[in-house]
């Protein structure tokens, strides 16, 4: 049984890979432009966040009905759960899906029948974030948070991503408070390709829970103080920030600085389909890079379930920190 732990950064869209590409693409009459999933697969080289994006877009295209979001949504369960995910809060990108004319609620739907079952099926607790993408205009982020009202039983809380430079928090200062006055929680990716005063104004203007990637604090000493005072979790993506070249290899990754600092860190995949691996292999890959020890791993393990938002059930909290705490590396095959 590999290390138990949570995912708190994850876009499901960014779990789509190419054989299920290819698969909705002949189900939905959708061509791909490119010929098969060897071709796509080669495809994944990016200069930076928005090569990256560009591609993650377009790909979106074969995502149509209730059932396509259902099947990608289960396709990421079943993977998480071989890695030891225990807990899920994953992202969605409602307005790439509107923007394409699939209505919010068969995206809302199609996911929730995958977390709906997903306990039962693969022993993952979930939560649903809504994402708004921060190079639209903030006009449409609060006609998607007014687009999602009927169905914000699903949603725990709202987030931000996309491209960053250029869109700092405080353009989205609105939509968070209205999301707030309708009693979801907030995070936002900050600190990824932005400067560090998109992590304060994230704290400071958006009053955000959680800050996503967040890796660039360490440009900011006072920052990264604050961070360690106030216990804000960061749910930083290794190999993401390889693959998008926000560092040039692994062994530059701040994360040992950063926990050696009293950060609460968490490790995710981000895009697991795109960055080279979920968030199992993710722990390998640190593990190998920045030599972290076992001690380390069950850290990053407790903290993600410190991190994650299971207020509304601290029973399951606890018990899962129980099995981080009793976890036995020397007996087990992998974490
Ligand atoms: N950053 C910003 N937006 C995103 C990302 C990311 O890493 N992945 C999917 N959307
Ligand atoms: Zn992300």
């Amino acid at each position: 049984m590999p290390l138990p732990k949570a995912e708190l950064h994850l876009h499901i869209e960014g779990t789509l890979e190419p054989e299920l590409a290819f698969a909705l693409a002949a189900r939905n009459g959708v061509q791909l432009p490119y010929p098969d999933t060897e071709a796509l697969r080669s495809a994944y080289l990016f200069d930076d966040l928005q090569s990256f994006l560009d591609l993650y877009y377009a790909l979106m295209a074969v995502l149509r009905t209730e059932d396509d979001f259902t099947d990608l949504t289960d396709a990421y369960l079943t993977r998480a759960a071989a890695q030891g995910v225990r807990h899920a809060e994953i992202f969605f990108d409602p307005q790439a899906h509107t923007a394409r004319g699939v209505p919010i609620g068969t995206v809302i739907d199609g996911i929730a029948r995958a977390l709906d079952r997903s306990e039962d099926r693969h022993g993952i607790s979930t939560r649903l974030i809504m994402c708004f993408l921060r190079d639209l205009s903030a006009a449409s982020a609060l006609e998607t948070l007014d687009a999602a009202r009927p169905h914000l039983h699903r949603i725990t809380a709202v987030g931000l991503d996309s491209a960053e430079a250029g869109h700092p928090p405080s353009k989205f200062r609105e939509v968070y408070e209205a999301a707030g006055a309708l009693g979801l929680r907030k995070v936002a990716h900050a600190g990824e390709e932005g400067p560090p005063e998109y992590i304060r104004e994230a704290l400071d203007v958006l009053g955000v829970e959680r800050i996503d990637h967040g890796l660039r604090c360490i440009e900011d000493s006072e920052l990264v103080a604050r961070l360690a005072r106030e216990r804000v979790p960061l749910t930083l993506c290794p190999l993401s920030n390889v693959r998008l070249k926000v560092i040039d290899v692994l062994e530059d990754h701040p994360l040992r600085q950063l926990m050696d600092a009293g950060l609460l860190c968490t490790v995710n995949s981000d895009d697991p389909a795109y960055f080279g691996g979920y968030v199992g292999d993710t722990f390998h890959a640190v593990r190998e890079a920045l030599d972290l020890d076992h001690e380390r791993l069950r850290e990053l393990a407790r903290n993600s379930f410190v991190a994650a938002f299971l207020q509304d059930d601290e029973e399951r909290r606890t018990r899962l920190l129980a099995e981080v705490d009793a976890y036995d590396f020397a007996g087990e095959s992998g974490f």
